[in-house]
């Protein structure tokens, strides 16, 4: 089966064409982020209107990647949400229009959940069920207990920030670039090579507390603190900058690994699996696979990582539920969190 997918939740505009969710054929994203690095953030006008400009030129070339066109294809997946509401349109009202005129069958996806597919979408070992499923994305982080693809149980998740919002916003407290994963990253690793220790000690949020939940907030305030003591003794610089991004970096990581083991734990599952752009850094990778543990830890693809349409693709393919084009609409606010109202 061969199913086109496209993912516009956010500043990536993403097709690609997956058969039978594990074999990528094409898969082409397009990213306003470089617009976005001048200002220090998404500004969602400015990212709704580049998904305009990408999203047919997309298409076309994952379809011409492969040789394919449009007839030849089985299904279409589409995100819906959650996402910038703007940017979500866009994809799902041009989804529904190519379902429409190719009478294709359209697909919903959940783009939290497709973060998870990308350990289905790149051909390695599928991972077996059940599984506690951690994702950290930009807006979202949340563990699951997975029993197979249909059934799951959200189990908790972020009270406040998520974990790549803390690495975004304490890149910015130190300066450096957007997105902030990548250049705290960075930064840790200078600090690394540098060999030195440090004092700054940051918090752990709720890392002791017999829940599922996280909260990265007060992290944030405490980095501020450090920094504007550092101003104040006039010590903020490239050496002090690296060693609190190293030290935000252990703190982040520490907690999300810490939870998910013990979620594991608790339910006793074979395997473990990560999704989203945080999945995407090194030294959580790291910390997950050198923990001597019981269970199957499945980190994806590098490059599966961050927002793409074959992740989308994939999770279409192993849940398989077609709508009428007419009543799939962009749900911003589609949460894996179960409503309490
Ligand atoms: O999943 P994603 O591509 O988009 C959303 O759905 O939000 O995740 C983007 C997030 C950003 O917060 C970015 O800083 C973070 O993933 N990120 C990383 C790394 N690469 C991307 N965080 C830590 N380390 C990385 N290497
Ligand atoms: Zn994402």
């Amino acid at each position: 089966m061969t199913i086109l997918g496209i993912e516009t939740s956010c500043d990536e505009t993403g097709a690609a064409i997956v058969d039978n969710g594990t074999i990528i054929l094409s898969n082409i994203v397009s990213s306003s982020q470089n617009l976005h690095i001048k200002s220090g953030g998404i500004i969602p006008e400015v990212a709704s209107r580049e998904q305009i400009r990408y999203l047919i030129p997309v298409v076309e070339k994952a379809l011409k990647n492969c040789q394919l066109k449009i007839e030849n294809i089985d299904s279409i997946a589409v995100t819906i949400g959650p996402g910038l509401v703007g940017s979500l349109l866009i994809g799902v009202e041009s989804a529904k229009t190519l379902a429409y005129l190719f009478q294709k069958p359209i697909i919903p996806v959940n783009h939290l959940l497709a973060h998870l597919y990308a350990n289905w979408a790149s051909c390695a070992p599928a991972p077996s069920f059940p599984a506690i499923a951690l994702i950290v994305s930009g807006g979202h982080t949340d563990l699951l207990l997975m029993e197979n693809h249909a059934q799951f149980r959200w189990l908790g998740g972020t009270r406040d920030d998520a974990a790549g919002e803390a690495f975004d916003k304490t890149a910015r407290l130190l300066n450096l670039a957007y997105p902030g994963g990548p250049a705290i990253a960075a930064a840790a690793e200078k600090q690394e090579k540098l060999g030195k220790t440090t004092e700054i000690r940051l918090p752990r949020p709720m890392i002791g507390e017999d829940n599922f939940d996280f909260s990265f907030s007060g992290l944030k305030t405490a980095v501020l603190r450090e920094v504007n003591g550092l101003k104040t003794k006039e010590q903020f610089n490239d050496l002090t900058r690296f060693a609190l991004a190293h030290e935000i970096q252990e703190a982040i990581t520490d907690v999300l690994v810490k939870k998910t083991i013990r979620a594991a734990e608790n339910f006793q599952v074979k395997t473990i699996i990560l999704g989203g752009g945080v999945a995407a850094n090194k030294r959580l990778r790291q910390k997950f696979t050198s923990h001597n543990s019981q269970f199957a830890i499945h980190l994806p693809s590098l490059y599966l990582c961050t927002d793409n349409a074959a992740t989308i693709a994939s999770y279409a393919y192993f849940n398989n539920r077609p709508r009428p084009w007419f009543k799939i609409e962009a749900s911003p606010q589609l949460f894996l969190k179960p409503r309490t109202f």
